[in-house]
């Protein structure tokens, strides 16, 4: 191999975001009076919030509700979010709520935390998948909050990807998805907090956890006073498609590997002229970095930079012809638990022996 060429490109940053065009106040208003006009007719737009952007439409609206679904390719029995401008509207939404709904709500709204609560009368069978529960939040981004103000009504938005890729954290993301099939798309530039949020269940005695996301473990568990818990959903029957084994993912076939096996799996796909981009936590050693031929992309030590770029470099380098995406394991600790939630789930179609043999021939490139 021409060590010359052993490198792609050593590094992307992956955590510098895309800052949004800041616009005059006419010209906002005019963004959010065009994205007001098209909701109002049972149009689709999407929206940033601080966790990805949303493909939002009218929550009342059975059109918009199934423009949502068909832009998607989303199962029509799978649940939706419904957006809110502020708590005060949870009653229009949910009945029977619990004390501990305001006292969450007071703590992290506007923020990234997903509420199950008992839906109220009324609430479309769309937006809930036809279960007797609905999942509320009010967004942080204030963009979402300026649209959720202006529209007066719940925004039902899942997020801007068709079903079971990875979700968008800028416009751009939104606009490689659906190309000229949406109208609009609203700009917030990237979103800060780059993984989807928490939802938390407050339909039974116990809070239990159903997504780990923006709103950390220990954030939750300081104001709920104990660990909510957890639930295989699979058993409960409730239908969550960010819940199910293979989701978030990738074209290109991604495995999470521990540090330890991490960099000899690496030298034996490289041999074999397997191509491979990496996400690693730090800079290789002099003597791999020019052993092989592959993209590495130095992940930020931290978890809250980690999952703001997250995404991004996962689109990134979807784009970028190579044969498998290997990532570094992060930590197990519960900060991480959002992150590896996901790279678990982008990883669910690959299976991971723990064995160095890999079957190469299961890749379509060959060694150039
Ligand atoms: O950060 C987020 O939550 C983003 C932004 C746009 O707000 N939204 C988002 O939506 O991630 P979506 O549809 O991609 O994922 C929402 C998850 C799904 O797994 C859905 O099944 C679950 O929330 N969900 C919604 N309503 C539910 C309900 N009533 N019971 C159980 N799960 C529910
Ligand atoms: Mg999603």
């Amino acid at each position: 191999m021409n060590i010359s060429h052993a490198i792609d490109e050593l590094t992307i940053d992956a955590s510098t975001p895309h800052t949004a065009e800041v616009l005059p106040d006419q010209r906002l208003a005019a963004h959010i009076n065009a994205a007001v006009r098209l909701l109002r007719i049972g149009q689709v737009v999407s929206f940033p919030t601080e966790t990805v952007y949303g493909l939002g439409g009218d929550a009342r609206s059975s059109v918009a509700l199934k423009r949502i679904f068909q832009l998607k390719g989303r199962p029509a029995d799978h649940p939706l979010i419904v957006h809110l401008a502020d708590a005060a509207q949870l009653y229009e939404w949910a009945r029977d709520i619990p004390a501990l709904a305001w006292t969450l709500a007071e703590h992290f709204w506007p923020g990234p935390l997903t509420l199950i609560l008992k839906k109220a009368a009324g609430v479309l069978p769309l937006v809930t998948g036809g279960q007797d529960t609905i999942g509320l939040r009010v967004p942080a981004h204030p963009l979402a909050l300026e649209l959720l103000r202006a529209f007066d009504s719940g925004l039902a938005a899942p997020s801007a990807n068709r079903f079971g890729c990875v979700s968008p954290t800028c416009p751009a993301h939104v606009r490689d998805e659906f190309a000229d099939k949406l109208p609009l798309v609203l700009d917030g530039g990237c979103c800060q907090v780059g993984v989807e949020s928490t939802i938390l269940s407050l339909v039974s005695d116990k809070p239990v956890l159903l997504r780990p996301g923006g709103i950390s473990l220990i954030e939750l568990a300081n104001v709920l006073g104990c660990r909510p818990g957890t639930q295989d959903t699979t058993e409960v029957g409730i239908r969550a498609p960010g819940l199910l084994a293979s989701h978030y993912a990738t074209r290109t076939p991604l495995q999470v590997i521990n540090g330890s096996g991490f960099w000899l799996r690496l030298k034996q796909l490289c041999t074999r002229g397997v191509r491979v981009a990496c996400m690693i936590f730090e800079q290789p050693s002099h003597e791999m970095a020019h052993t092989h031929r592959k993209q590495i992309i130095t992940m930020p030590n931290e978890p809250q930079a980690y999952a703001r770029g997250l995404y991004r470099v996962m689109r990134d380098l979807d784009c970028g012809n190579y044969d498998l995406l290997l990532v570094e394991a992060p930590p197990q600790s519960e900060e991480w638990s959002a992150i590896n939630n996901r790279l678990q789930r982008a990883a669910a179609n690959e299976t991971i022996t723990g064995e160095i043999e890999y079957d190469s021939k299961q890749f379509k490139h060959s060694a150039p």
